[in-house]
């Protein structure tokens, strides 16, 4: 089997479809026996500068069942808010810690961390991606199409973190990937650069489009995401006009595949982005979602700490 161990987990680029398949398989394992004790002693660091319930919660209960303890960590707490450096940091919490988790509102200082620890770190949120979130949304597609190779998944809303990795992922699974925006909310064009290069690689496809009917059309998946992302608060009011037209409801459901799919990775607006009825209907995983983040991160854990 492949060597995770001390690996980081800043974006999934830095990693292969199989070995995505092995985490995927691991995380089924998790699901199944979520009480074996395999990181008995071990604890995860969890610095936070934004707000958070699933990837808090999730994490610290993942390590909790599998022997481990988790340190909540918030910005505003410890003494990087008072200015301590993020190289010491790190220096410091690889002489405790096993792992660390970090939320931020930059990639740079995720590297910067990464860079000057000793020991695994995971993204648990930056501005540019969510891998995380992505594992446990394909995890979910699988658990119910059986499949993901060929799966069209559609992606309608703000080009953001959540749809970065989603694209770079699904890619990686060979699915084909529509990430539908209005005019200046479409993904990063690097992203977008970077997802098509994976995507080549495995037979999927990554495309951009500004129609949501067209593109829903077919579709397997369809995902949204909230339309003003933490830090994005005052910018609420124009993006509330600029997305109209976007939103997930009955209609556009009805001009997708009959047993579509819909996800969400959560906190929802209902109404906005998403209509209740969508998002609280028969065709909605988006709480099972929530629960394979636990699953799939404990794999992660498991895989970058190592146990053997
Ligand atoms: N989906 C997600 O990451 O949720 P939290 O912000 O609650 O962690
Ligand atoms: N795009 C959202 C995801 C929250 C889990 C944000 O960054 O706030």
């Amino acid at each position: 089997t492949t060597n995770f161990k001390g690996r980081n987990l800043l974006h999934w680029l830095d990693y292969s479809q199989a070995e995505v398949s092995e985490l995927l398989a691991q995380a089924q394992y998790v699901k199944e026996n979520p009480h074996s004790k395999v990181l008995s002693g071990k604890t995860l660091g969890m610095i936070f500068e934004k707000s958070s319930t699933r990837t808090r919660v999730s994490f610290e209960v993942g390590m909790v069942q599998m022997g481990g303890h988790a340190l909540y960590l918030n910005t505003d707490d410890i003494q990087v808010g008072r200015g301590e450096s993020l190289a010491d940091t790190a220096k410091v919490l690889s002489g405790y810690v096993d792992a660390i988790m970090y939320r931020t509102t930059s990639h740079q200082k995720l590297e910067e961390l990464a860079e000057h620890a000793t020991i695994p770190v995971i993204n648990g949120l930056c501005d540019v991606y969510h891998p995380c979130q992505a594992l446990a949304d394909i995890f979910t597609m699988l658990e119910w199409k059986g499949r993901l190779c060929g799966l069209k998944v559609v992606y309608i809303g703000d080009g953001n973190n959540v749809a970065h990795s989603l694209m770079i992922l699904s890619a990686m699974m060979g699915m084909e990937v529509v990430v539908v925006t209005p005019e200046g909310y479409e993904p990063d064009s690097d992203v977008v650069a970077q997802s098509q290069a994976v995507a080549e690689k495995y037979q999927g496809s990554v495309t951009i489009s500004h129609d949501p009917e067209e593109a829903v059309s077919g579709a397997d998946v369809i995902y949204t995401d909230v339309w003003a992302s933490m830090g994005q608060e005052e910018e609420q009011e124009t993006r509330m006009k600029d997305f109209q037209g976007y939103q997930v409801n009955q209609s556009l459901l009805e001009k997708a595949k009959q047993d579509v799919l819909f996800l969400h990775c959560l906190p929802a607006h209902r109404e906005e982005e998403v209509t209740a009825e969508v998002i609280d209907g028969p065709h909605s995983a988006v709480f099972q979602q929530a629960e394979n983040r636990m699953h799939v991160q404990k794999a992660v854990l498991q895989a970058l700490i190592g146990y053997r």
